[in-house]
């Protein structure tokens, strides 16, 4: 059986490698999205990356993911610090849940140290930048196809 995992991405991620470079770094979500591609091959797995600026787009994408894919690895941005809906979308998903930031978000404002994902989350990745989403995946592939 073909095992997929649906990468989503939240708010203002579209504008990776243009946005605060300093903090997100210069790669953009496209170099993500093939670079996690070419990982997944080696991994077994199949991959498709998203990414809304729009709260309930997100929701309905997570709904989705409940038939089409096996786990779920989202940076929900901005949502990660306001949105009890993305965790209650994500806690009617079965598989395992990875919640990524590309920054270290314990080391920038108060507001970003509490995240409603991470009641969910079966792990978090904080701070390693976009090289998080390799690492996230790697682990769906011990939970998914090795495990
Ligand atoms: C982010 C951290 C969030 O606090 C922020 O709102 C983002 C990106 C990260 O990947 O580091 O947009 O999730």
């Amino acid at each position: 059986m073909s095992v997929t995992v649906h990468i989503l991405n939240g708010p203002n991620l579209n504008l990776l490698g243009q946005r605060e470079p300093e903090i997100y770094g210069a790669d953009t979500l496209d170099d993500v999205a093939q670079r996690c591609t070419t990982l997944a091959q080696t991994l077994g797995l199949n991959v498709a990356l998203f990414q809304s600026n729009h709260e309930g787009v997100i929701i309905d994408q997570i709904h989705t993911a409940r038939q089409a894919a096996q786990g779920i690895i989202i940076n929900p941005a901005a949502f990660t610090h306001t949105s009890v809906a993305i965790l209650d979308a994500l806690n009617a998903f079965d598989g395992p849940v990875i919640e990524v930031h590309i920054s270290n978000v314990h080391k920038r404002e108060a507001f970003r140290h509490h995240s409603y994902v991470s009641l969910r989350a079966d792990g978090v990745i904080a701070g390693l930048g976009v090289e998080g989403y390799a690492l996230a995946l790697r682990r769906m592939a011990t939970l998914l196809v090795r495990g």
